[in-house]
């Protein structure tokens, strides 16, 4: 795979969705994947800031659309990113409990170590992904991440460690193209962070509180509200715990 490192760039998705539109020619749809030690102004999902100082893992890389694909396939695909990624951190560091935190976050001791962002540039997927390594975190307020160094107290190989995440999830997409969804579906559910969380969502303009249960077939999250199950997809809720 062509790797583009940078020491420091704004957003190295905003990089990658920049030259899908610009030089497509010169790569000929084959974007290389894009690295940088730090990130100016790094984001995340519903235009979050993710703080992006040196030491973390920080890079893009794109999935083509296949129109051999169902479309509704692709709806799936932040799931399988989050399924993909939580395997092999725990392969890293097969001792920790590693949490999945619906849609795509990745939790340990209640603390997210790793963001995954995913956007749509013509017709490539763009995904982002940011995980807490060697970086230290500042603060230790709710919200705030955790880094795996501070509990193992390793130092990680970062460009090694981005390159296994890339490499598992080709094989894990393809797996899941398969027709192994369900099987996905089974470790997702059993390492849900939010089971039994009281949540509170807002979809539209209401928010209500509610009891987090398990992920549908569907990809969706599903609520008790009111002693009712409801069925949410992440174009709807807004987490707040
Ligand atoms: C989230 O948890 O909200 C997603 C965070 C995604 C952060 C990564 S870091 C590399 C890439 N470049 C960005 O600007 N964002 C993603």
């Amino acid at each position: 795979m062509e790797i583009l490192k940078f020491d420091e760039i704004d957003s190295t998705s905003k990089y990658l969705k920049n030259i899908i539109s610009t030089e497509n020619e010169k790569y000929k749809g084959n974007f290389p994947v894009i690295v940088a030690k730090s990130q100016t102004s790094g984001k995340g999902r519903r235009g979050n800031e993710w703080s992006s100082e040196e030491g973390g893992a920080y890079f893009s890389f794109t999935l083509k659309e296949d129109k051999n694909i169902d479309f509704n396939e692709y709806m799936k695909l932040p799931l399988v990113l989050g399924y993909s990624l939580m395997n092999t951190l725990e392969r890293i560091e097969p001792s920790l409990k590693i949490d999945f935190k619906w849609t795509n976050d990745i939790y340990i001791n209640d603390k997210k170590i790793s963001g995954i962002l995913v956007e749509k540039k013509e017709n490539y997927f763009v995904i982002g992904i940011g995980i807490n390594l060697n970086n230290k975190i500042k603060g230790n307020g709710i919200g705030k991440g955790i880094s795996l160094s501070s509990i193992t107290q390793k130092k990680y190989n970062i460009m090694e460690i981005i390159i296994s995440v890339i490499e598992n999830f080709k094989k894990d997409f393809d797996y899941y193209i398969s027709g192994n969804w369900e099987n996905i579906l089974l470790k997702l559910n059993k390492k849900n962070y939010l089971y039994n969380k009281k949540i509170k969502i807002s979809f539209g303009n209401e928010q209500e509180d509610g009891i987090a249960k398990y992920i549908s077939k569907t990809g969706e999250l599903v609520v008790e509200i009111n002693n009712k199950e409801r069925f949410f997809n992440i174009g709807e809720i807004h987490i707040s715990k």
